[in-house]
């Protein structure tokens, strides 16, 4: 949930390590704080708030001159998100500065048993305990009083170390959190997320799960958890800095809201040759499986609720979806027929993670849908298959999500056709409507337009209901979770059969609700529910194909979408929720790329 960054080099170390933590605040953003190594030691500075503050922070500090340093964007678990709580956390001795991301489980033993040695805590966080015992055990060799410090640790890190007897090397070391080397030329660094580095480097190196590692301006070194020294061959990122910056837009969110064709078909362009769906990296015999369980967080669950429904439909095998945090402590009845989906924009959702494991334990084949390369889901699953989307920067997700539902669907058709279950004529035709959806993409882009004067009329409501049935439903839940996560108004998605089960009381004069009517086949049905709250005075807002002309005499307000296989629309119609929450949030003055509360990639319970 949190950013580090390390730097090592000869450039000033400040610049590099705020540069960095701007790049890495949608992970956290509550305070933040960087360590430098200074001709007098070592140099703290944090402070609350955003990475900004502690810009302006910085520039009116002394003394912060320096060539080799740590920094940290904060997403709190242990501590409120004030200034002593922020990291870098310090050794009681000054010898050590740390930044952390994960939990660590086992901090109150630890703790205990450092303050009866009389080491005194500044903070509450579970971190100090990480700092404070390295330099309990320190004897000298700091790698070595690293690799017996996280020896004791319980839980989760990414860590990056400073010592003051150490000029220009970081130490670091990771355990189920993210952490990547990046290779500069006269310089190296470490940091949570490629994001932050880009524009030094594009040559990186995951570490592995209880690997730790030194970075020095002449090198890298990696050591294995017995402390055998690795070699690794780097990765080279193909995206450029321009992936990762507004590209002229005002957020993050509404560039990638933009990018959404290009994202579709991406993903979509490599695994279409001749008609024909080509899933190469999956090595799958779906005849093996009597079920598929898909499991995932967030807005991944949701894209986990459509692909439930296009699977089930094409392939005829029953297939569930849980959220992974109630999955994983469910003792689900699975076994080696099973096949367990993970779906995960970041590939680091702890949740998932867990889930995932789960699945593997319990002998279940699992495959991950997942955006990013080398991530922890990425390396754990059985088969991975790549969303092409690429960086995906604001809190919430857009063309992350879009292109999960895409996989999802070349899954389903790819599947069915594997068992056989449709023939010459569907399978050509299908294809067809799938290759059409980024082009569609774009025109819902284009009929959008007037989503913002819309916004300006409704950005006031207090409590809104999402309605929709079976595939419209599954995407009223991804339209009803974006409004709450960037605009903070409360709404709440149902199924639009169910309202009149008790919801319905809720429904008075003036009440929102925004209706999906995609679903061309159950239209019918949706029009009796949006009349159901007309008559106590809702106020609708229909989402609907641009064929369809009745809804203009049942609703107050249309947005149009192309027209789209009833299987397939939701790609498209969560374009118009995604730009009506955008527009909501920014008439009602909110952070959109980063709301309150959240982090993009939650690395915790
Ligand atoms: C967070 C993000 C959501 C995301 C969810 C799952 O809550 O704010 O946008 O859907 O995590 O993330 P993942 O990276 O696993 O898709």
């Amino acid at each position: 949930m949190c950013g580090i960054i390390g730097y090592t080099g000869s450039d000033a170390a400040v610049p590099v390590l705020l540069d960095g933590l701007k790049h890495l605040e949608y992970r956290g953003y509550d305070s933040a704080g960087i360590a430098i190594q200074t001709d007098a030691g070592l140099t703290m500075i944090k402070t609350s708030g955003k990475v900004d503050n502690l810009a302006a922070k910085a520039a009116v500090t002394e003394g912060l001159e320096g060539v080799c340093g740590i920094g940290h964007t904060r997403w709190a678990t242990h501590g409120t998100p004030n200034d002593i709580n922020a990291h870098p956390h310090m050794s009681a001795d000054g010898r050590f500065a740390i930044v952390h991301n994960g939990i660590i489980e086992n901090y109150l033993e630890l703790k205990k048993d450092l303050e009866k040695k009389g080491i005194v805590f500044a903070s509450e966080t579970d971190t100090e305990v990480i700092v404070q015992l390295l330099a309990y055990y320190y004897d000298g060799d700091v790698r070595r009083s690293l690799m017996r410090t996280i020896r004791r640790l319980e839980g989760s890190y990414a860590i990056a170390v400073l010592c003051a007897e150490d000029p220009g090397t970081v130490y670091a070391a990771r355990m189920s959190s993210p952490l990547i080397v990046g290779l500069g030329s006269g310089e190296n660094f470490f940091a949570s997320d490629i994001t932050a580095l880009i524009q030094h480097t594009k040559d990186v190196i995951d570490l592995e799960d209880g690997e730790t590692a030194e970075i020095r301006v002449s090198g890298v070194r990696i050591f294995d958890r017995y402390g055998a020294e690795t070699k690794r061959e780097p990765r080279h990122i193909l995206w450029d800095i321009a992936a990762a910056e507004k590209g002229g837009y005002p957020h993050f969110m509404l560039k990638e809201i933009m990018e959404q064709p290009q994202a579709l078909q991406a993903t979509l362009e490599p695994r279409i040759k001749n008609g024909r769906i080509h899933l190469d990296e999956v090595e799958l015999d779906m005849a093996k499986f009597n079920r598929i369980l898909i499991t995932a967080c967030g807005s991944a669950y949701h894209a986990g609720c459509v692909g439930r429904l296009v699977i089930e439909s094409l392939c005829r095998i029953p297939v569930e979806v849980e959220v992974a945090s109630e999955f994983r402590y469910r003792n689900a009845v699975i076994d080696e027929k099973t096949l367990v989906i993970v779906i995960s924009q970041s590939g680091e959702t702890a949740d998932t993670i867990a889930a995932l494991k789960e699945g593997k334990e319990k002998g279940a084949s699992t495959l991950a849908i997942c955006n990013v390369v080398g991530s922890s889901i990425a390396k754990l699953a059985d088969q991975v298959i790549y969303t092409w989307a690429g960086p995906e920067i604001a809190v919430a997700t857009t063309k992350g999500y879009v292109t999960q539902l895409i996989v999802l669907d070349l899954f389903a058709v790819w599947a069915a056709e594997k068992l056989g279950r449709l023939d010459e004529k569907t399978y050509g035709k299908l294809v067809k409507e799938i290759r059409a959806l980024p082009s569609k993409a774009q025109r819902a882009l284009d009929l959008s337009s007037g989503v913002g004067r819309l916004a300006k009329s409704y950005h006031e409501k207090s409590s809104l209901f999402f309605i929709g049935r079976n595939l419209d439903y599954a995407v009223a839940m991804e339209g009803s979770l974006k409004l709450k996560e960037i605009s903070y108004l409360h709404s709440e998605a149902y199924a639009a059969g169910e309202l009149k089960h008790g919801t319905i009381a809720l429904i008075e004069p003036g009440r929102l609700v925004v209706a999906l009517c995609c679903c061309e086949r159950l239209y019918e049905k949706t029009a009796s529910n949006i009349e159901q709250v007309k008559a106590r005075g809702a106020d609708v807002l229909a989402v609907a194909p641009e064929s369809n002309r009745k809804i203009y005499g049942e609703a107050d307000h249309v947005l149009q979408v192309p027209d789209t296989a009833d299987l397939f629309e939701p790609v498209i119609e969560i374009i118009p929720l995604q730009l009506l929450a955008y527009y909501v949030a920014l008439e009602n003055g909110c952070d959109i790329d980063k709301p309150k509360n959240l982090a993009k990639s939650v690395t915790v319970e």
